[in-house]
């Protein structure tokens, strides 16, 4: 019997692949369709104070390689969503769910966080740090002292099970950094990794950028990230106090590449531009590859080789 079934912040999923946050989540149609999936679970859109529209069209493409968007967080507004998710928990009393959301301030990440509390939310909380896509704000996961002011802040207030989704860092020194903050927190868990940020994508024959917002400039998703995004689980995994968890995101498209991600040490992975592309039936598809993978190898269970990558003697 080969189990794909993993915990976060002691929450039980029956399978260890998720929608990415940005992606089929972003009201009660795409959720329910993700919900009745064969997902382990949703995260939601990230739910701002206020309703947004987000950047003006187009702002997502396609490439052979994967994506490039620049969405600008359009979503319903927390309030939205956490209604949504707390009737659907009390249908499902047994599953749950992940919130995200995100401020673009700490007083707007501490009010995001009071509502969370007020309504009793029992599901996970995503705090995005790392929206490379609102005009003139910066990715807050690259401004280390501001994430540190954040983090205590966060956990100051907030009681609940808590993870926060990063950008993709390039240099162990910044690892190093990053880690040493994380640490001093009790997190649940992180998400490695959203979008690379403010790439450029060309058509050439029209000699012209793809999307309309930023003049061009987008967040990264797909083939291109993979690399990058399993850089960043191990990085962390090495690094992190194991109470830590670690969510894996970017490039996944086929059992491989998550088994590569849980390899590199993440306990959930999540799946953005490959489920925009093929659409929730990739969450069967990709249990089923694992699962192959997984029995081919002699491993019933995700424990059985999360985090173990085996390095060059
Ligand atoms: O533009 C967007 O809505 C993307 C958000 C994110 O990558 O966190």
């Amino acid at each position: 019997m080969i189990s794909t079934a993993t915990s976060i912040a002691q929450q039980k999923f029956n399978n260890c692949i998720m929608n990415a946050s940005g992606v089929w989540c972003s009201d009660e149609k795409e959720l329910t369709i993700i919900d009745n999936s064969a997902a382990g679970t949703f995260v939601t859109k990230s739910g701002t104070l206020q309703p947004r529209e987000g950047n003006p069209s187009p702002r997502y493409f396609e490439t052979s390689w994967g994506s490039i968007n620049s969405m600008g967080l359009p979503n319903r507004g927390l309030d939205y969503y956490l209604d949504f998710v707390q009737k659907l928990q009390q249908q499902k009393r047994q599953k749950h769910y992940f919130i995200s959301c995100t401020g673009f301030n700490v007083q707007e990440d501490l009010l995001l966080l009071k509502k969370i509390t007020d309504a009793d939310f029992k599901g996970i909380v995503e705090l995005n740090l790392s929206c490379p896509n609102v005009p003139g704000k910066p990715q807050t996961g690259y401004d280390f002292a501001t994430v540190d002011m954040i983090l205590k802040n966060v956990f100051e207030n907030y009681a609940g099970p808590l993870g926060v989704k990063l950008p993709p860092y390039f240099d162990i020194v910044h690892f190093n950094q990053m880690a040493q903050i994380l640490n001093k927190y009790p997190l649940a868990y992180i998400n490695c990794v959203n979008s690379i940020g403010n790439g450029l994508y060309i058509d050439d024959e029209k000699e012209q950028v793809v999307i309309k917002p930023k003049n061009g400039f987008g967040g990264i998703g797909g083939d291109y990230i993979k690399p990058t995004a399993l850089a960043n689980v191990h990085a962390f995994y090495q690094r992190l106090d194991p109470k830590i968890q670690i969510i894996g995101t970017g490039g996944i498209k086929n059992g491989q590449d998550v088994f590569e991600h849980i390899l590199c040490g993440a306990s959930m992975v999540q799946v953005g531009t490959a489920l925009m592309k093929e659409g929730p039936d990739i969450f069967e598809r990709l249990t089923q590859e694992l699962k192959t993978i997984m029995q081919a190898k002699g491993y019933s269970k995700i424990a059985d080789f999360k985090g173990k990558l085996k390095y060059l003697a």
